[in-house]
């Protein structure tokens, strides 16, 4: 297989790449690292075991990376037992924090050794890190690397965290249930659409302790990104200017570059290479069965439903859903992945009506190509949880969106969605077959031709930004001029 050489000079800067080990963070960190290797830089990966394991089985990553002389993967244990569920069931924040804890045991060794160890050849010019890992920041700083932070959420989101010391300051939090619908007023350049049910859903159900714990993490969160020499952002200009200059008044340099996926396909195709153009990470087995059956449909007459890679339904949740699809009367292709539904896969008792529907207008699946799906001729819609990575894929491919946000991020990410953006409706906080219904047939029909139109636009812009003398385009470059200056720097 054709390489691509490395001119390495004293110079070639050498970046350590640390992913929070969820598919969702793994797979834009991997598109920068794949980036930074057409830049000609050395990259360091490190992923767990678990994982490495799952890409290895289920994505050709080996083969994709193989083909930069410089990228090199090294893997450690997550800390977690084999039969951990590694989803978002139950107390989120609580779950990723001993996520957290367990890869900080397991990692700080090889960390240490890469960081700390390292020969002069060696030298790590600098580290780019998810942004929820301070104990790599850590390390690092005790290092004397810079870290670049890569926050893998939307700006919107990540702003909202800014918010939060202040919101707890001002006694808006723990929110009150007759609260939910108000609009939050300690949330600056968010205060006219916000509303408490589009906080992070960590904002929820705490008491006056977790709100102190709340209040001190965030806290620590910004201090940590204050010391940072940077952050990266997975958005562009024409999407969350407003946002990203109000994350640029606490912090100065904040590159914007993305959509990733679609910037790291812009770049492969100016590649005079045949370099390969898959740059999907999959944990389950594709099925590209659904592909064949998209063929057989008309012009926009799908809705693809996926809920990304962590969200859990209960049985109830999935049977409202299911009889929604089926009643709404449009074709549907859904992913149901293995371990979506909480207690058990798909049961026997589900009703013929839905069985019946099924057959005539359904398509299920364990995994998709999604991105592949997201561009077929044949999708006219998206229910999506609003998971940052589906929400910019749909944005690329120009795919309205119906939001049925689970955790975190999704709840301000699908406000943005309908409310700032509208390129999609938001059905946050009900989950009820005759809703469901109605807003199938909204997103597909009714509200079709406004979303579309805006949708068109803002897709136009997301693949503006990433082509030549785009923001996206311009601001990688810089990023990749400040890590070689950093180099010549530390002279490694
Ligand atoms: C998580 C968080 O939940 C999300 O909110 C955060 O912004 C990023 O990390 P996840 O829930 O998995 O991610 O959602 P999302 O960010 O949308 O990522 C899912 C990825 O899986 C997408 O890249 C999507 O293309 C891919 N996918 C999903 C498939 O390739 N096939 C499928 O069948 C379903």
């Amino acid at each position: 297989m054709e390489k691509l050489d490395h001119k390495q000079s004293s110079v070639t800067p050498h970046v350590l790449i640390f992913p929070l080990p969820a598919l969702g963070h793994l797979t834009p960190m991997l598109q920068l690292a794949e980036l930074l290797c057409i830049a000609n830089f050395k990259v360091t990966f490190l992923n767990t075991t678990h994982n490495h394991q799952r890409l290895t089985q289920h994505t050709d990553i080996e083969a994709r990376f193989e083909q930069y002389s410089g990228f090199e993967f090294k893997t450690m244990p997550d800390g977690l037992s084999e039969d951990n569920p590694r989803t978002g069931q139950g107390d989120v924040k609580g779950l990723m924090i001993s996520a957290i804890e367990s890869l900080s045991t397991s990692a700080e060794p090889l960390l240490r050794e890469i960081l700390l160890g390292s020969s002069e050849t060696a030298k790590i010019t600098c580290l780019i890190v998810d942004g929820w890992m301070s104990f790599a920041s850590d390390v690092a700083n005790e290092a004397e690397v810079p870290v670049i932070i890569f926050r893998c959420s939307s700006a919107s989101c990540n702003w909202s965290y800014y918010c939060i010391p202040k919101l707890i300051e001002a006694g808006d939090l723990p929110i009150k249930d007759e609260k939910m619908d108000e609009l939050v007023d300690n949330a600056p350049g968010m205060s006219s659409f916000l509303r408490y049910r589009d906080l992070p859903t960590f904002c929820r159900n705490q008491n006056t302790s977790s709100c102190q714990d709340l209040q001190d993490w965030f806290n620590g969160e910004i201090q940590q990104n204050k010391q940072a020499h940077s952050f990266i952002l997975n958005t562009f200009e024409d999407l969350e200017g407003h946002t990203l200059s109000l994350i640029r008044s606490q912090c100065s340099r904040v590159y914007s570059i993305g959509p990733i996926h679609a910037h790291l396909k812009y770049k492969l195709g100016q590649q005079k290479t045949t370099l390969s153009n898959n740059f999907s990470s999959n944990l389950w087995e594709v099925d590209r069965s659904c592909i064949s059956w998209l063929d057989r449909k008309p012009n926009k007459s799908v809705v693809y439903v996926s809920f990304g890679s962590l969200t859990v339904l209960t049985k109830d949740q999935l049977r409202e859903f299911w009889a929604g699809l089926v009643q709404s009367n449009k074709y549907f292709l859904w992913v149901i992945r293995p371990n979506l539904i909480i207690g058990s896969e798909l049961d026997n008792q589900t009703p013929d009506d839905l069985l019946e529907g099924t057959k005539k207008r359904g398509c299920l699946v364990k995994w998709a190509p999604q991105k592949e799906v997201l561009a077929h001729r044949a999708i006219g819609g998206f229910l999506t949880h609003s998971g940052w990575n589906s929400t910019l894929e749909s944005i690329v491919a120009g795919v309205p969106m119906l939001c049925w946000p689970y955790f975190s991020d999704q709840q301000v990410n699908s406000r943005f969605v309908s409310e700032v953006w509208r390129i999609g409706l938001d059905m946050k906080d009900t989950c009820d077959r005759t809703i469901v219904e109605k807003m199938i047939n909204d997103l597909m029909d009714g509200n079709k031709d406004e979303l579309q139109r805006s949708m068109d636009r803002m897709s136009y812009l997301a693949k503006k930004s990433i082509s030549e003398g785009g923001s996206s385009y311009s601001n990688l470059n810089q990023l990749i001029e400040d890590i070689k200056a950093m180099s010549k720097k530390g002279e490694h």
